[in-house]
């Protein structure tokens, strides 16, 4: 996790970004705060980097890249104003002693915002952020076939901001921000998909972490919640609204050390 203590909107590069729009910091402060309490209660072991002041975004730590094992394969940023912080994610995983390892380049992808394993599988989200190019050297990388995923709505444009893989066969998901393929092979995926209304997918319902059986999402998607207990998951809710205005809540403020579980990129 990154705390944010440079985070601004200086820019608008999605939809829900917009400069007059301006981050509260305080509260964004009390926000991650919160975020990053719920999870050391949880059993999560947390590591930290810094935001640099040139990267205003770097909260967002889940588009650095992905971690496979020892190895830490960088984002290729698709927006300028993204690109600085890749810099100092590598220099993070490398003093870490991760090896890395890139895509080829220039196709663009974004780490975990797009890519998020789940069910013995690699999902992988493409067309707004991520290039479906990239995914085949992930493939690669990762030594597994991704179960591609072409995005639709351009509010919902990282994999991880309508769809939450939650284990057990059970899956959150937004249908209208999936083609009618993705949706087909979602389903031959998950035994049991939790369909998001078009309120709570607002409110990023779908951007949700789990930590064993307890699922963690931004605060006021009374229905998305309702349904996860109903599938026997405990709930905590926690507000985000500051990070929402930059596109992201709960999931993109996480990046996964050990998501790619055996070293060799297979879950
Ligand atoms: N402002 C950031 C961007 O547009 C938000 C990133 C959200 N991250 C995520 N994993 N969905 O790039």
């Amino acid at each position: 996790m990154c705390e944010p203590t440079h985070y601004r909107i200086d820019y608008e590069i999605n939809q829900w970004m917009r400069r007059a729009n301006a981050v509260r910091t305080e509260r964004a402060n009390a926000q991650w705060r919160g975020l990053h309490e719920t999870l050391i209660a949880l059993g999560v072991d947390v590591e930290l980097v810094e935001q640099g002041a040139d990267t205003p975004d770097m909260t967002f730590t889940a588009n650095a890249g992905i971690v496979a094992g020892e190895r830490f394969i960088p984002a290729n940023f698709r927006f300028p104003e993204r690109q600085l912080e890749e810099a100092r994610f590598t220099g993070w995983f490398q003093e870490h002693g991760y090896r890395i390892e890139t895509v080829h380049e220039p196709h663009y992808w974004e780490g975990e915002g797009d890519v998020l394993p789940g069910e013995g599988a690699v999902f992988a989200g493409y067309r707004f952020r991520t290039e479906f190019r990239a995914l085949d050297h992930i493939d690669e990388l990762l030594g597994c076939e991704t179960v591609r995923l072409e995005l639709t709505d351009p509010r919902f444009y990282h994999l991880d901001t309508c769809l939450a893989p939650l284990g057990g066969g059970r899956g959150l998901f937004y249908p209208p921000a999936f083609t009618e393929e993705s949706r087909r092979a979602l389903a031959e995926r998950f035994a049991t998909l939790i369909a998001v209304s078009d309120h709570d997918a607002a409110r990023f319902a779908c951007n949700a972490v789990v930590a064993g059986e307890t699922v963690v999402l931004n605060a006021g998607c009374t229905e998305t919640v309702r349904a996860l207990r109903e599938h026997g998951l405990a709930v905590v809710e926690t507000p985000m609204d500051e990070f929402i205005k930059a596109g992201g809540s709960v999931k993109c403020l996480l990046l996964m050390l050990d998501a790619f579980g055996d070293g060799r990129g297979r879950p």
